[in-house]
C-alpha cells in the first residue's frame, strides 16, 4: 500500500527512481511523484499511473543524484496531483515520501495551524513535513533528522518515510513503524524502499528497518539509530530475488503468468521437503517449535483476503487428518476482539507479502498472550517472517498481480504438508494414506498443467458470461474456501458483483437470485460430497440458473447436465483445492480482460495492505 523509492550516489536518480516506481506500483498506482536533491528540491507529482509521470518529468529539466519517489493509494484525500506524494512542508524547506497513516494528524494539523503553518493537500502526510519543520525551524542547532526524530515521538500511527532536507544536500533520511521500509546498500550507493523489487538489479546486500529506526543515509554510509535517539547496530542481509520474475516475459500479464506458473511453484514450495520415497515431510522452519504444535490443544489460523481462504482449507486438513481442533479469524477482527487465547495454542498467521497491517497486529496480540506463533509468509525477510518465532517460506516467487494466484496455492500446498506432518506426529493418520497423499502432492504440478490446456476452452466460456451483473459460486466441504477465492477473484478483477457459498446452504438464502441471467460456478469434482452437490446442480437447472461446473474428467453426467464444464484430472479430495482453483483465477481474467478492466492493477485496491 503505497510505494517508496529513495536513491543517493553518483548516478542520475530519476531513471532509477522511475523504474523503480514502475515496480513499485503494484502497491498503489492513484497517482505519483518524485523529488530530486540537486542543491535545490525539485518536486515533480502528476495523479494516474507511473507512466504519467514519466512523460510529465521527461519534459523538464530533472537533475539530481540523490532522490525519492512515491506510488499512492489514497488514504487522506482522493487521487489528485496535489495529494500526490511528496509533500513539501510550508518554506519547502523538507519534502516526505510516506506510506501508512498518522492517526493523530487532525490534532497535529490544528496546533500547526496555530503557529501558522497552512496546508495545500488534505493528506497527513503534508502534517508531518510541517511538524518536522516546526522542530527544525525551533533551534538554529537542530538538524534535519533530530527534527523528524522529535516530529516521529508525536506521531501516533504508522509510517514509512523518505525524508530530503533542501540545507542538507548530501543525506537521505528514512524510518519506519508499522510500514516496511528496507535499505540496498550499493558500490558507493545506496537505495531506500518499500520492498526489495526497485533494489535487486543493483545490489543483495540490504537491511531491512525495525519499528522506530531511523537511517540516515549519505554518500560515506548510513547509521542507523531509533526515535529514542539510541543507536541502533546494522544487520545486512543477502537478498534472494531473480531480476526475470519483475518481467511480463511473453505474458500480457503477470496476473496471467502467475498462473501459469503455478506448477512451478507449487513444486517449489515443496522441493526439498517432501521425502523422494514420499516417508516424510520435512519443514525446517518448524523443527524447533513442532514439540510444541504437537502439544497445541487449539490451532487458530489468521489470514486477511486470499490468505483467509487459504486458512480455510488449512482448518479442513488439520482437523480431517491431525484432530486437533482449528479455529480461522480475520485478523481484522481477531486483533479488536478480546480472544481467549494462551500457552496452550498455536497460532498460524499467513500472509503472501508478510506486511498486512491487520496480520501484524493479530500477530503482537497472540505473542502478548503468550501463544506459540509461526507464520505462513511469501516475501523473505517480511515483517511477518521477522516477527514470528518460527515459519515457512511458501517460495512462490515474487507475485505482482494484486489478485493473488500463485501465493495461494503455495499456501495450500504448506499447509497441506503442516496436516499431514502433524497427523503423521501425533499417529492419527494410517501410514499407507499418509503415503498416498504425500505422493499425491508431489503429482500436483503435472496435473495443474494439464489444467492450464484448458485456457483457449474457459476464455469461450467467459465470453458467454462477461456480462453478467451478479455471479453465485458453491462448492462443498474443503472446496467451499474454492468458492470463496473464486468469488473473490471475479469480484476484485472485473467488478462483477460475486458470492461464494457453501453449496448447501443455497436453499437458505441465495436461491431465490438464481434466474436465467445468473451464472452458477460449482465446484464439483468426484467426491464424498458428489451426489449432494449434483442435487444442488439440480436446483439450479431447475430455476433456470446457468451452471459452469468444474468436474472431474470425464464426469459425462455433470458435463450433460451443466451448461458449461471446465474438467480437471482425478486427485484426492484433500489436494482438490489445488486443482479446482485454477480455472477459477482463469475464468476471472478472462472476464475481467474481455470487460476491458485494468487485470494487474484494479481500481481501489493494492497489493499489500499496510495500512487499516
Ligand atoms: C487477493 O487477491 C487480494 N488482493 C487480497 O485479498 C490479499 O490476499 C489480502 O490483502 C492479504 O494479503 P497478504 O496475503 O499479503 O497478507
Amino acid at each position: 500500500m503505497c510505494g517508496i523509492v529513495g536513491y543517493l550516489g553518483e548516478k542520475d536518480a530519476f531513471p532509477i527512481l522511475i523504474n523503480g516506481l514502475k515496480k513499485l506500483e503494484y502497491r498503489g498506482y492513484d497517482s505519483s511523484g518524485i523529488a530530486l536533491l540537486n542543491g535545490k528540491l525539485d518536486v515533480f507529482k502528476k495523479m494516474g499511473k507511473v507512466t504519467e509521470l514519466e512523460n510529465f518529468v521527461l519534459k523538464q529539466k530533472h537533475i539530481g543524484n540523490i532522490g525519492i519517489g512515491h506510488t499512492r493509494w489514497a488514504t487522506h484525500g482522493g487521487p489528485s496531483d496535489k495529494n500526490a506524494h511528496p509533500h513539501n512542508s510550508m518554506h519547502g524547506i523538507f519534502t516526505v515520501v510516506h506510506n501508512g497513516i498518522i492517526e493523530n494528524y487532525s490534532t497535529l494539523k490544528e496546533d500547526l495551524l496555530k503557529q501558522g503553518f497552512s496546508f495545500q493537500s488534505e493528506t497527513d502526510t503534508e502534517v508531518l513535513a510541517n511538524l518536522i519543520e516546526f522542530f527544525y525551524k525551533q533551534d538554529n542547532e537542530i538538524n534535519a533528522e533530530s527534527a523528524i526524530q522529535l516530529a516521529l515521538l508525536k506521531v501516533v500511527g504508522a509510517y514509512g518515510i523518505a525524508v530530503l532536507c533542501k540545507n542538507e544536500k548530501d543525506k537521505i533520511i528514512a524510518a519506519r513503524k508499522g510500514s516496511p521500509l528496507v535499505i540496498g546498500i550499493g558500490n558507493g550507493e545506496y537505495f531506500v524502499a518499500s520492498d526489495a523489487s526497485p533494489i535487486a538489479e543493483f545490489t543483495s546486500q540490504v537491511v531491512y528497518l525495525n519499528n522506530e529506526d531511523i537511517a540516515i543515509i549519505q554518500k560515506d554510509g548510513f547509521t542507523l539509530k531509533n526515535v529514542q535517539n539510541n543507536p541502533v547496530s546494522l544487520k545486512v542481509s543477502q537478498l534472494n530475488l531473480e531480476i526475470g520474475e519483475f518481467n511480463k516475459g511473453n505474458y500480457e500479464h503477470f496476473m496471467l503468468k502467475e498462473i501459469y506458473e503455478q506448477p512451478a511453484t507449487i513444486e517449489e514450495t515443496f522441493r526439498g521437503r517432501l521425502k523422494p520415497d514420499y516417508s516424510e515431510i520435512v519443514l525446517g522452519g518448524l523443527i524447533y517449535v513442532f514439540p510444541k504444535i504437537q502439544k497445541a490443544e487449539r490451532i487458530i489460523i489468521i489470514g486477511c483476503g486470499t490468505s483467509w481462504h487459504a486458512a480455510l482449507i488449512g482448518e479442513y486438513l488439520i482437523e480431517e487428518f491431525a484432530q486437533v481442533p482449528v479455529e480461522v479469524e480475520y485478523a481484522s477482527e481477531f486483533r479488536y476482539r478480546k480472544p481467549v487465547l494462551g500457552k496452550s495454542d498455536v497460532v498460524i498467521l499467513i500472509s503472501q507479502s508478510g506486511e498486512t497491517a491487520d496480520t501484524l497486529a493479530a500477530l503482537h496480540l497472540a505473542n502478548e498472550k503468550g501463544a506459540t506463533v509461526i507464520g505462513i509468509c511469501n516475501v523473505v525477510g517480511s515483517t511477518l517472517a521477522r516477527e514470528t518465532e518460527a515459519g515457512v517460506y511458501t517460495h512462490a516467487g515474487i507475485e505482482i498481480g494484486v489478485a493473488s494466484t500463485k501465493a495461494f496455492t503455495a499456501q495450500v500446498t504448506v499447509l497441506t504438508m503442516f496436516a499431514l506432518k502433524l497427523a503423521k506426529t501425533k499417529g492419527t493418520i494410517e501410514i499407507d494414506e499418509y503415503q498416498k497423499l504425500v505422493k499425491e502432492l508431489s503429482g500436483i504440478p503435472e496435473k495443474g498443467r494439464i489444467i492450464l490446456q484448458s485456457n483457449e476452452k474457459i476464455k469461450l466460456i467467459a465470453e458467454k458470461y462477461k456480462d453478467a451483473v451478479n455471479a453465485l459460486y458453491l462448492g462443498r466441504g474443503i472446496l467451499f474456501p474454492v468458492a470463496l477465492e473464486g468469488a473473490l477473484k471475479l469480484k476484485e478483477i472485473s467488478y462483477i458483483h460475486a458470492e461464494g457459498y457453501a453449496a448447501g446452504e443455497m436453499k437458505h438464502g441465495p436461491i431465490a437470485l438464481v434466474d436465467d441471467n445468473l451464472p452458477v460456478i460449482v465446484v464439483a469434482p468426484r467426491d464424498d460430497y458428489y451426489e449432494k452437490i449434483v442435487s444442488n446442480i439440480q436446483e439450479v437447472k431447475a430455476r433456470k440458473g446457468n451452471v459452469i461446473a468444474i468436474v472431474t474428467e470425464g464426469d459425462k453426467r455433470l458435463i450433460e447436465l451443466a451448461n458449461d464444464c471446465i474438467e480437471i484430472p482425478n486427485s484426492h479430495p484433500a489436494i482438490a483445492p489445488l486443482l479446482a482453483v485454477i480455472p477459477l483465477q482463469l475464468l476471472a481474467y478472462h472476464i475481467a480482460l474481455l470487460r476491458g478492466c485494468d487485470v494487474d492493477q484494479p481500481r481501489n485496491l493494492a497489493k499489500s495492505v499496510t495500512v487499516e
